[in-house]
């Protein structure tokens, strides 16, 4: 039969964890798993702003005839803004434009398929630890993956262990850069080590792609964008992946942009004309529906301070999460050794916990994360620190 040979992979190790969690009868559980933002009463709830603009899209919207294959305009204008800054040159130049994608992961397929194509033979550079699909999705279009450093085995960021393997990094080579909110390590680079690591590229002559899926939840909307502006400044050539998932709360709208920046108007035409050949081989076109409400919030100045206002509720929630639970892990004796917890950024926390502490954390207390310790601070509910503070002591100390 034609089909014998095919075996079974295992289940995704992130998405698995919803299924897993939602099957525990256990009422004390807790969550700590998908990168899925909650609020205090344990919710997922749809945005205000995004309710408002979702109102105004039925009563308005004429047609559900295709959009293009860069998508809506007016989104990828809105995109471009919000992560470039409305006011930067490179717009004004006509020299960075963005392709709507089914969410950040589709961003950074076509990124993918972008480099694979039109950059044949170059390699790419993603840090360790890294996203797990990062890892997959650049293998799968055929691209060889390599590693950086980044957090060390004592569970550190290691910026001088990163720039030494930067420095090594064959010219032309792509390297994929965490703008804030690293995944999974919720460790961030400060502005003195960007401007290294942009020293260092611009030496080696890297090609940088920014991966930007959490703005907004790490120092605020403007300072998150802090080092992809930066980078945008000084040097003529980036490719930027923005996902509208957490910040818009849009998970299931599947929307996102990959943003090229060139050195010429006329030489992002010519990128432009590549990636909606390749969106077209991909997904055609992308989703409406998603960019649509985007480009409603951002283009109306009171639904954008209530997004912001919005986005910025749930930072400082994690915010206070982060510190809260470093607050409980004191009685335990715990405190020193999850500190850097409250130095981490945005939805992640790589805990340090190792696999058979997550398993036992997981069996015993039915604390669900993902096994290389990694935790969604966003998941956590307040009022139960102490008991989730408690479960991490009983597998530290036990
Ligand atoms: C995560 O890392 O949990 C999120 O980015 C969701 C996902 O798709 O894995």
């Amino acid at each position: 039969m034609h089909f014998d040979a095919i075996g079974r992979v295992p289940g995704d190790p992130i998405l698995g964890l919803m299924e897993a969690y939602a099957a525990d009868s256990n009422p004390r559980k807790f969550d700590l798993g998908v990168g899925v933002y909650k609020d205090a009463l344990g919710l997922t709830p749809i945005l205000q702003s995004v309710k408002l603009a979702e109102q105004r899209l039925v009563e308005r919207q004429t047609t559900k005839t295709y959009i293009g294959g860069h998508g809506d305009a007016a989104f990828g204008k809105v995109i471009n803004d919000l992560v470039l800054g409305a006011d930067n040159a490179l717009i004004g130049q006509q020299r960075a434009g963005a392709t709507q994608t089914p969410g950040g992961t589709g961003a950074l397929r076509l990124s993918a398929d972008f480099i694979a194509h039109c950059l044949p033979g170059r390699g790419i550079w993603l840090s360790n630890p890294t996203w797990p699909i990062h890892e997959t999705l650049y293998a799968a279009a055929g691209i060889k993956v390599s590693h950086y450093p980044y957090v060390g085995s004592d569970n550190r960021l290691d910026v001088e262990a990163m720039l030494a393997t930067l420095e090594l990094i064959p010219k032309g080579d792509v390297v994929l850069l965490h703008a804030c909110c690293h995944n999974p390590t919720g460790f961030d680079l400060s502005q003195d080590d960007w401007h290294r690591v942009l020293d260092v590229v611009r030496r080696r002559e890297l090609l940088p792609l920014i991966d930007f899926a959490y703005q907004g939840f790490g120092d605020g909307l403007e300072q998150d964008a802090w080092a992809v502006r930066l980078f945008a400044r000084e040097l003529p050539e980036l490719l930027i992946t923005s996902s509208c998932s957490k910040n818009f709360g849009l998970y299931r709208e599947r929307t996102g942009a990959l943003i090229v920046c060139a050195g010429s108007a006329d030489k992002l035409l010519d990128i432009r004309s590549q990636l909606a050949f390749l969106a077209r081989n991909l997904w055609s076109t992308p989703p409406d529906h998603g960019a649509a409400v985007v480009a409603t919030i951002l283009g109306d100045p009171e639904l954008k301070s209530l997004w912001a206002d919005e986005v910025e509720a749930m930072r400082l929630r994690i915010a206070q999460l982060r510190s809260g639970l470093v607050e409980a892990l004191g009685p335990h004796g715990l405190g020193e050794r999850f500190a850097h917890i409250g130095v981490q950024r945005g939805m992640f926390s790589y805990t340090g916990l190792n696999a058979e502490q997550v398993k036992r954390l997981r069996e015993e207390h039915s604390v669900y994360m993902v096994s290389s310790g990694r935790a969604n601070v966003a998941g956590i509910d307040a009022t139960r620190l102490d008991l989730l503070a408690a479960a991490i002591a009983d597998v530290c100390v036990s």
